[in-house]
């Protein structure tokens, strides 16, 4: 593929969810094969091609009351800079305005200088945390929470309703849904850590006794996408050995259509929001 030329953006199918896997692993991102299945299946994923390969891919994924989340833009290394990111952002949006969505993405800081001249206005800032050993510790078993509660209080702080999306979560095998007194999270794996989140509790205090038990039960890598406004719960995970790996800005495009009666501690993961 030459600079000067301009190969189309394709709708990719759940066939290239390995070719997708390989951009997101590419940038030493966390998602999993049966991620970019959950995008294919029920989003639009765009990808340019230069002879077989695939190099670029942007993913809109349609949630309720005519939102949409973009993610997966990813553009392999040799091919950055030649506008890919730039167009199949454009093709996200194309279809979003088609059909009356408003989209909402979580940026990386590269993301967000291709997103802030497409016109997606800043709203929420994330920080993407680690802890690469837990020590498990003698501890309580975790308590199992239900689908429904979580979901419901997802819907609380989110605004959408992602019942479907929490429950393939849920049915992989390796999630699990806990709960304490007055919080909840989703527990899933991923390509290099388990993802913790989307995380909802009452206050900071159950919050991070929530992330403590979870941690005592875990011996791999963890991450979490920590919402940056609840300074207290990032404070009591850095004081714990998390590190904060980066930042996420999200960004809206479109009329402010959610406005959650929560915020939650953790969200869903970047690609989800
Ligand atoms: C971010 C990413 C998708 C950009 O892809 P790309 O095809 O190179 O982007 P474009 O060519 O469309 O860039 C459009 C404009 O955005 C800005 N931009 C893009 N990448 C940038 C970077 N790394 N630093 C600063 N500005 C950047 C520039 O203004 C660029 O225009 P220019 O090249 O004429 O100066 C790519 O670098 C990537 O895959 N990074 C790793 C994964 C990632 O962070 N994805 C974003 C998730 S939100």
């Amino acid at each position: 593929m030459g600079a000067t030329e301009a190969p189309p953006a394709l709708k990719l199918g759940v066939q290239d969810a390995i070719a997708g896997l390989a951009l997101s692993t590419e940038a030493h991102w966390n998602q999993t094969e049966e991620d970019w299945r959950i995008f294919l299946r029920d989003g639009i994923v765009f990808g340019i091609r230069d002879g077989a390969r695939l190099v670029a891919t942007a993913a809109l994924l349609p949630y309720s009351g005519n939102n949409a989340w973009i993610s997966m833009v990813l553009v392999s290394a040799t091919h950055r800079r030649r506008g890919l990111a730039t167009r199949l952002v454009d093709a996200c949006l194309d279809t979003a305005r088609k059909n009356g969505l408003t989209s909402w993405l979580d940026a990386t800081p590269d993301g967000a200088a291709v997103y802030g001249p497409l016109g997606f206005t800043p709203t929420l800032q994330l920080r993407r945390l680690k802890l690469a050993r837990p020590a498990r510790a003698e501890a309580p078993p975790l308590s199992l929470a239900t689908l429904d509660a979580l979901a419901m209080r997802d819907r609380r702080a989110s605004g959408f309703d992602r019942t479907a999306l929490l429950s393939a979560f849920a049915q992989r095998p390796g999630s699990r849904i806990v709960g304490t007194d007055g919080a909840i999270a989703l527990l899933r794996d991923g390509r290099t850590a388990r993802h913790i989140g989307p995380l909802l509790a009452d206050d900071t205090a159950a919050a991070l006794a929530l992330v403590d038990s979870i941690v005592r039960s875990e011996t791999s890598p963890l991450l979490l996408d920590a919402v940056a406004s609840q300074a207290a719960f990032l404070e009591g995970l850095t004081a714990s050995g998390w590190t904060v790996e980066r930042p996420f800005q999200r960004m809206r495009f479109g009329p402010a259509t959610v406005t959650g009666k929560e915020s939650p501690f953790a969200v869903a993961g970047p690609e989800f929001g």
